[in-house]
């Protein structure tokens, strides 16, 4: 990291070393830990951050993918703040949670009625106990390079190289119903999947942390098709997708319809935690305590903060909004995107560096591999560790900062701008010219 950022980041690098005394490695979420410590956010507004020293911040993080709208959107910020006056917390029903669940049911296509949890991790582990629940069955597949959060079950083959465990402190035990299969590789996924009588097959339609990597619409439906043959449930993971690649998400531009969706982030309006698990009636029907009265044919799920005020008044007004105002937001959303890809391969081309764009609508990677990637394997085999944190820091001195270090992948708001983007091609460009010139990287 370079002596002007350890130069003007002065308070956060205070920050950091109280908060190391209170948090292993000072930090609450181990993607959060940029080396050699962390910029701390004072305040937000639309694209943009400001540090605790006053810097200020083009954000393409936006909130883990949360903020489709934007830091503090007016309408979800006042949302929040009647909320808060009349109860945050109630602990028994209220109507908000009604109108949050109706407007995810009008606006996903394989939603018949719904759940809400609190992140996509919980909303991810009341899936798979659905499906266990539904086919009797419980064997879990997922695909390489798959994020669904820290499910013991899931939290396999995530990320690279993918034959060490993801995390220690798993069991064996946790994880020997769980089936790893190539993503974007239906002939293996299809054989293996005919001889497995698995329970679900879980799967984001792009995959977010490998790096915004699209499923073909072949694989997303030879899955399906795969499903119903085998009597597996399909569950897509749209906590990154959802809401964001179109109203109803990938299943509504993939056309692909799965039996469980589990959705986060934009859910419960991008500013508050929350999640949810939907999906066709006959099966989240295994839910309801009045077609199942005896404890042990019913799906439990619950907590104490599920389906909470706050989050499903937020929730409510972000989702409304993207469903009123469809016609705009996701053509202007898509248009930043493509704009953003087609400006960075050219500005990559231009630099001289070899790299792969790829991406759907608001969501864009970009790789410095040797061939174009399509799954965990071929973004992470040649992949030049080197340069993607050098792109990181170079953006992060120029005031435009993205997940972090250990992989580039950008996800956009309605409050980016042309500008925004045409200034974010334009460092690439200036990185990849200065790395030509040995100066960067
Ligand atoms: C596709 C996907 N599924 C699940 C999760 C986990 O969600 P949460 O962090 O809310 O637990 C994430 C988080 O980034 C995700 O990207």
């Amino acid at each position: 990291m370079s002596q002007e950022y350890i130069s003007r980041t002065p308070r956060s690098r205070e920050l950091f070393e109280r908060a190391k005394q209170v948090y292993p490695g000072g930090v609450t979420y181990i993607i959060r830990n940029l080396p050699p410590y962390p910029f701390y956010v004072d305040h937000a507004r639309g694209s943009r951050l400001y540090d605790v020293d006053g810097n200020e911040y083009t954000d393409y993080w936006v909130g883990h993918g949360a903020l489709i709208l934007g830091h503090c959107y007016p309408p979800i910020v006042r949302a929040i703040q009647e909320q808060a006056e009349a109860g945050a917390h109630m602990g028994y029903s209220h109507p908000w949670e009604v109108e949050h669940a109706r407007q995810i049911v009008k606006m996903v296509p394989g939603v018949d009625i719904v759940r809400l949890t609190n992140s996509g991790t919980e909303a991810n582990v009341f899936a798979a106990r659905l499906a266990r629940a539904y086919t009797g069955r419980d064997r879990i597949a997922k695909f390489e390079g798959g994020w669904h959060g820290s499910y013991d079950a899931l939290h396999t083959g995530v990320s690279w190289p993918l034959e060490q465990p993801d995390s220690a402190g798993i069991t064996p035990g946790a994880q020997q119903d769980t089936l790893v299969l190539p993503f974007n590789d239906l002939e293996t996924a299809q054989r293996r999947l005919r001889d497995a009588t698995v329970a679900a097959v879980v799967v984001e339609p792009v995959q977010g942390g490998a790096g915004c990597i699209p499923a073909s619409t072949e694989f997303l439906s030879g899955l399906r098709q795969v499903c119903d043959e085998t009597g597996a449930l399909l569950i897509f993971d749209e906590v990154i997708t959802g809401f964001r690649l179109a109203p109803g998400g990938g299943q509504e531009l993939y056309g692909v319809t799965p039996d469980i969706t589990v959705m986060g982030k934009i859910v419960g309006g991008g500013s508050l935690p929350a999640g949810a698990v939907g999906g066709r009636l006959q099966v989240m029907g295994l839910m309801d305590p009045e077609r199942y009265p005896k404890k042990q044919e019913r799906v439990f799920h619950g907590g104490t903060y599920a389906g909470n005020p706050l989050a499903t008044r937020a929730g409510a007004v972000a989702l409304r909004e993207l469903d009123e105002r469809r016609e705009e937001i996701y053509p202007y959303l898509n248009r930043l995107g493509e704009r953003a890809r087609r400006g960075l391969v050219a500005a990559f081309e231009e630099g001289g560096v070899k790299a792969y764009i790829t991406g759907v609508g608001s969501l864009i990677g970009v790789h410095f591999t040797q061939e174009y990637p399509t799954d965990i394997r071929t973004a992470s085999r040649t992949r030049n560790r080197e340069l993607t944190a050098g792109l990181f820091s170079y953006l992060l001195e120029r005031g435009i900062v993205f997940i972090g270090p250990g992989s580039i992948h950008l996800m956009l708001s309605v409050a980016h701008t042309e500008e925004d983007i045409d200034r974010l091609v334009a460092e690439c460009r200036g990185f990849a010219q200065s790395v030509k010139s040995g100066g960067a990287g």
